[in-house]
C-alpha cells in the first residue's frame, strides 16, 4: 500500500461556519466548529496531497502543511473556492449559512424610537452545487456533507442528485452534539449504495474518508 496515495493531487476542502453580517459588529452564524473539515484537510496533506483549505471563522489553528484561506461569508467562501480551482478532489465540509441579510447596514444599528428592526434574508449561493455543476474544471471527485436530524439516508440520496456531487457523507445530528463534538457517525451515500461506519473520532473519519477517496480516484496504487 502506498504511503502517499494522494501525491501529486490537489485537494480542496471547505470547513467551518460562515458569518453573515447584519451590520459591522453583528452577524448570523451556526454551531459548526470546523473540526471535521480541518481534520480532512490534515488527512489529505498526510496522504501527500497539496491541500487548499477554505475556512470560515473557527477557533482552530491552521493545519500544518495546508494552504489555509480565511473567509467570513458564504459569498467570500464561494469566491475563494473558485479561485483555488482546479482541484482533483473537492470536499465541502463547511456549514454554509443558507441565508444572508439582504441589506447589511453599513453602520452599527442603533436602538431607537422606530422600533425593532426586521431582517430580510436572501438565499446564499450553494458552493457545492456551483462547483459540482461546472461545465469545465469540475474536480473529478466532488464530496458533500449532509447534516440531518431525520430520514438521513433518503435526504442524502436526494441531495446527491440535486447538488450533482459524487458522494455525500451523511450524519445524524439529532440529539447528540455532533456539531462541535469530537466524534461522528457517518454514512457514505453514493448512487450505488450506502456504507455506514461506526462512531469514530473526527480524525479517524477524516483519514478513512481520504483513504476511501484515494481508492476511488485509483491513485492509491500509483505510488
Ligand atoms: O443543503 P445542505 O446545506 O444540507 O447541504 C450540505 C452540503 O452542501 C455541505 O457539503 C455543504 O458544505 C454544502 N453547501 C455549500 N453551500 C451552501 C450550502 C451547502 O457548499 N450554500
Amino acid at each position: 500500500i502506498a504511503q502517499k496515495p494522494l501525491a501529486g493531487k490537489h485537494v480542496l476542502v471547505t470547513s467551518g461556519p460562515t458569518h453573515e453580517p447584519i451590520d459591522p459588529v453583528r452577524y448570523i452564524a451556526n454551531r459548526s466548529s470546523g473540526k471535521q473539515g480541518h481534520a480532512i484537510a490534515a488527512a489529505a496533506a498526510a496522504a501527500g496531497a497539496s491541500v487548499t483549505l477554505v475556512s470560515g471563522p473557527v477557533g482552530l489553528p491552521d493545519p500544518d502543511g495546508v494552504t489555509t484561506i480565511h473567509v467570513e461569508s458564504a459569498r467570500e467562501m464561494l469566491a475563494a473556492t473558485e479561485a483555488a480551482l482546479p482541484a482533483d478532489i473537492a470536499v465541502f465540509a463547511a456549514a454554509v449559512a443558507d441565508w444572508r441579510v439582504a441589506d447589511a447596514a453599513p453602520e452599527k444599528m442603533k436602538k431607537g424610537p422606530s422600533g425593532t428592526p426586521a431582517l430580510a434574508l436572501v438565499e446564499n449561493p450553494d458552493i457545492l452545487a456551483t462547483v459540482a455543476h461546472r461545465k469545465t474544471g469540475r474536480p473529478a471527485l466532488v464530496v458533500g456533507f449532509a447534516a440531518e436530524t431525520e430520514n438521513v439516508i433518503d435526504y442524502a440520496r436526494a441531495k446527491l442528485a440535486r447538488k450533482g456531487c459524487d458522494l455525500i457523507v451523511a450524519n445524524d445530528v439529532g440529539g447528540t452534539g455532533v456539531m462541535g463534538g469530537d466524534s461522528n457517525t457517518v454514512h457514505l451515500v453514493t448512487r450505488d449504495g450506502v456504507e455506514t461506519w461506526p462512531t469514530l473520532a473526527k480524525e479517524e473519519v477524516a483519514s478513512r474518508l481520504i483513504a476511501h477517496l484515494a481508492g476511488l480516484t485509483g491513485v492509491s496504487k500509483a505510488g
